[in-house]
């Protein structure tokens, strides 16, 4: 079942009810101000840091889920026959009076809401300007009916104390310390500014309200809630003034529409710094100066500069996609590629995993290792911005090689409370920094010198980072010679030297074993990876000979994955502190996992003598179900301590033999490296969110975006999707289908074109901007092959090795065509 559809020609999902089983959100803003915004307003924004600079509150897992945010109620003053005053919202909550129409659309950076009930339509259409700290709520009202009709326009926001942690927890000081301005119109929250913020937040609207609110009981009354406020009862706001408690912003506009006419309001959400020596005006006193602020106000009050910064964030959408579009058989993936899978991309690059539906912005910064991953399918999008996050990611790397975990948006510093001692984050920065030189042939970042755990003076080039990330894992080998597995490798709730006893303690921060037996094969097939980049990075950057240390070291780490990893038909997952194998033939449960058959397959283990295969059958026959693969089997049934949290789930859920959707790409592009095309795309599509959506009741997540899990088959729910939005699943797809499946692979040297389709396929068309160029992809599949590529021509021109290589063309467009076969 469905609750919506999509509009291709528009780029935008259509949702056509508001009880979606979840909220089904999306982001607004690109670049520093960011919000969630749900099918029915719900949500919050925040300016750079979801924890510390929070602008509005949110309540999570609240019940009703999802009831407050963006508020706008309506109210009919005059004409009901009823004695009962008729109020509602537009986007159905928080008051969820039954609409006579409702439609949301999210697109690109933005979502446009409708409705109608009786005669008042009304469409409120939310975005974030570019290069703006604010949000737009631009809403307009038509009168449809034959009637003059009196309304009263409300606004609502509750302003969060900016940290949101601190927000939910300290109330002692939190209700004393609230504190606002109104002037023209305008609420500034100024709460801590007296003291040491520079900054405010702010809320406008284009018309001038003929009163407002900012102490949230004189707005709701006394024990009433958002559904039912008492401004809304009576009609009137009382232009109260927060002193402590909870300052909010509500604004009341009155508008008098005759019959067919329609009338536009613009709202302003913002965020607006000021520096620390003009913080007030007049100099001296306790006013907040509103200076460099109220040209902006200016600016989009008026419609026609509010249209203009909505059609830039369309063009702007436009120009990045444009950059990669495909045609293949298949219209869920030509959405998901073309459309969908770029933007989520662009929202795990923003945000990592702070701030969605499941993360409540406070729990995490810019994870290492996510933040690497996601840059694997985002290089190609916004180059610059990819650079940079690259280099403030080194920046938080440690000398000896290992990183933080996290690290701040706000500070850009590594996280102390979480620390480091996963052992495989520095190895990504490998492979995030090879996508990157790939794309762009950009070889002087290599040459950038950078500091370590962001102290001067420690600087060395970037290129000598990566040595030190590759050296950390050769300086941490366990018994079997394979890498010692630390707090964890990339599945963190495999915690081989956590030992927890004790009820609530993180397993990711708890005090672990300094454990110098327990190893992971998964981090043996991640090293050999890492290691093949640096050999192709020391031939790029010119120093050719560093390879051969590389090469060796790939060597042993094989040989240790040959000798202790290889269970017989697949791939081990690791060694316990005790010696003892996970994910082995010879474990109760939890016998096979799927990350070191994806990892080892990609790095190239196996290929050649039917071992890759034989690991690629048994994911097919034990792992793989019509809704994903498996994260491991059988699910394990109870807790182990010496395997931590990821025995601690019910079994189908998350780590514990969930669909974990990050790793199904690992399997993709693993059976393209055995050639098996009908398999690789069998299993996209098993996760692609657009070939899911009939299922939108089952999968219960936005059907436009991955999530990072869908309940595996020992689950009651097998198939419901969690925590969307979010995920590696959107860089490792991306890079699957594009870069394995559709084989259109940048490497140093050009573009490789090495598809490995559906035999099925007839072929394919791309647009791909690449270094400068367009090129203009046509494959063809006359002989029906998976695999094989029997010409490359570039502008007509054979091409050697199938590689089109940039060096030659000129800036432009050009043909690229290629027959498969034999
Ligand atoms: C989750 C993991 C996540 C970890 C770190 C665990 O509870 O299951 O998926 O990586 O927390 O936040
Ligand atoms: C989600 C985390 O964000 C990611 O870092 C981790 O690799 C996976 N969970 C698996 O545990």
């Amino acid at each position: 079942m469905r609750y919506g559809r999509f509009d291709d020609e528009h780029r935008e999902y259509v949702i056509e009810r508001p009880d979606t089983p979840l909220p089904w959100v999306n982001y607004l803003g690109c670049e520093a101000y960011f919000g969630l915004i749900s099918n029915t307003a719900g949500g919050y924004s925040f300016y750079q840091d979801a924890r510390l600079r929070r602008i509005n509150r949110f309540r999570y897992n609240n019940a009703p889920l999802d009831a407050s945010g963006r508020m706008i109620y309506l109210r009919q003053e005059a004409s009901r026959a009823s004695s009962e005053p008729l109020y509602w919202s537009p986007a159905w909550q928080p008051v969820r009076r039954p609409l006579d129409e409702y439609e949301c659309r999210h697109g690109l950076g933005y979502t446009v809401i409708r409705s109608r009930l009786g005669a008042i339509a009304a469409s409120v259409r939310y975005f974030v300007p570019l290069g703006e700290s604010l949000e737009i709520w631009d809403l307009s009202l038509t009168n449809l009916g034959d009637r003059r009709a009196q309304l009263s326009v409300f606004s609502a926001i509750e302003f969060c104390l900016w940290d949101a942690w601190d927000d939910q927890t300290n109330y002692q000081r939190n209700l004393s310390i609230g504190e606002v301005e109104v002037e023209g119109g305008v609420i500034y929250h100024k709460t801590e500014y007296r003291e040491r913020r520079n900054h405010y937040a702010y809320f406008a609207c284009s018309q001038d309200p003929v009163g407002f609110d900012t102490q949230r009981e004189a707005f709701l009354g006394p024990y009433r809630g958002w559904d039912a406020p008492a401004a809304l009862e009576s009609g009137t706001t009382s232009n109260s003034i927060a002193h402590g408690w909870q300052p909010i912003g509500a604004h009341h506009v009155r508008v008098d529409l005759p019959p067919g006419r329609d009338s536009r309001i613009i709202f302003l959400l913002g965020y607006h710094e000021n520096p620390p020596g003009e913080k007030f005006d007049p100099p001296g006193s306790q006013t907040v100066n509103k200076r460099s602020l109220l040209p902006i106000l200016e600016r989009y009050r008026r419609p026609a500069e509010v249209d203009a910064a909505f059609q830039g964030l369309r063009e702007y959408w436009d120009g990045l996609l444009s950059r990669f579009q495909v045609r293949t058989p298949d219209p869920d993936t030509n959405r998901t590629l073309n459309i969908w899978n770029g933007y989520q991309m662009m929202a795990t690059f923003n945000i990592s995993r702070a701030a969605s539906s499941f993360e409540s912005g406070i729990g995490r910064g810019i994870g290492f290792r996510d933040s690497s991953q996601d840059l694997l399918g985002f290089v190609h999008l916004v180059p610059t911005r990819a650079r940079r996050r690259l280099l403030d990611l080194a920046t938080t790397q440690l000398p000896n090689g290992g990183t933080y975990h996290q690290y701040q948006p706000l500070t850009k510093r590594g996280n102390h409370a979480i620390g480091s001692g996963f052992h495989d984050d520095p190895l990504w920065l490998i492979l995030a920094t090879a996508a990157y030189l790939k794309e762009t042939g950009d070889g002087d970042l290599l040459d950038e010198l950078v500091p370590y755990d962001n102290t001067p003076g420690t600087e060395t080039p970037l290129y000598e980072h990566l040595q030190r990330a590759l050296r950390f894992t050769l300086d941490r080998l366990g018994p079997h010679g394979l890498p010692l597995i630390g707090r964890a490798d990339w599945n963190d709730c495999l915690n081989l030297n956590c030992f927890s006893d004790t009820p609530g303690e993180s397993f990711q921060t708890t005090a672990n074993k300094d454990g110098e037996i327990a190893e992971s094969v998964f981090l043996a097939g991640l090293f050999l990876l890492a290691s093949q980049e640096m050999i192709g990075l020391a031939r790029f950057h010119g120093r050719p000979a560093d390879a051969d240390g590389y090469r060796q070291a790939a060597a042993e780490m094989e040989r240790a994955v040959w000798k202790a990893g290889w269970d017989g038909r697949w791939f081990r997952r690791a060694f316990d502190d005790s010696g003892r194998p996970v994910g082995s033939k010879e474990c109760e449960e939890g016998q096979i996992y799927i990350e070191p058959q994806g990892i080892c397959v990609i790095a190239g283990l196996g290929i050649d003598d039917g071992r890759a295969r034989a690991a690629l059958d048994s994911v097919a026959a034990r792992l793989a179900t019509p809704h994903g693969i498996l994260l491991q089997q059988p699910a394990y049934s109870r807790y182990y301590l010496h395997l931590g949290e990821i025995s601690s789930y019910p079994p189908g859920y998350k780590e514990n033999a969930g669909i974990f959707c990050h790793t199904n790409p690992w399997i993709m592009i693993a059976e393209t490296r055995i050639g098996r095309g009908d398999q690789a795309f069998d299993y996209y599509r098993r996760i692609n969110p657009s070939a899911r959506e009939a299922i939108s009741d089952v999968h219960k997540c936005e059907p436009y975006v991955y999530a990072q899990m869908i309940a595996g088959r020992d689950a009651p729910a097998h198939g419901e999707a969690k925590n969307s939005w979010l995920t590696g699943s959107a860089a490792w797809a991306f890079v699957a289908m594009t870069q394995w499946i559709l084989g259109l692979r940048p490497e140093y040297g050009g573009l490789r074109i090495d598809p490995c389709i559906p035999s099925s396929w007839e072929g394919f068309t791309a647009r791909r901007e690449f270094r400068g160029r367009v090129l203009r992809i046509e494959v063809r599949n006359p002989h029906r092959v998976c695999r094989g590529v029997a010409e490359v021509k570039v502008d007509g021109q054979i091409v050697p090795a199938n590689i089109v290589s940039t060096t030659d063309l000129a800036e432009g467009e050009h043909s690229v065509e290629v027959v498969l076969g034999p």
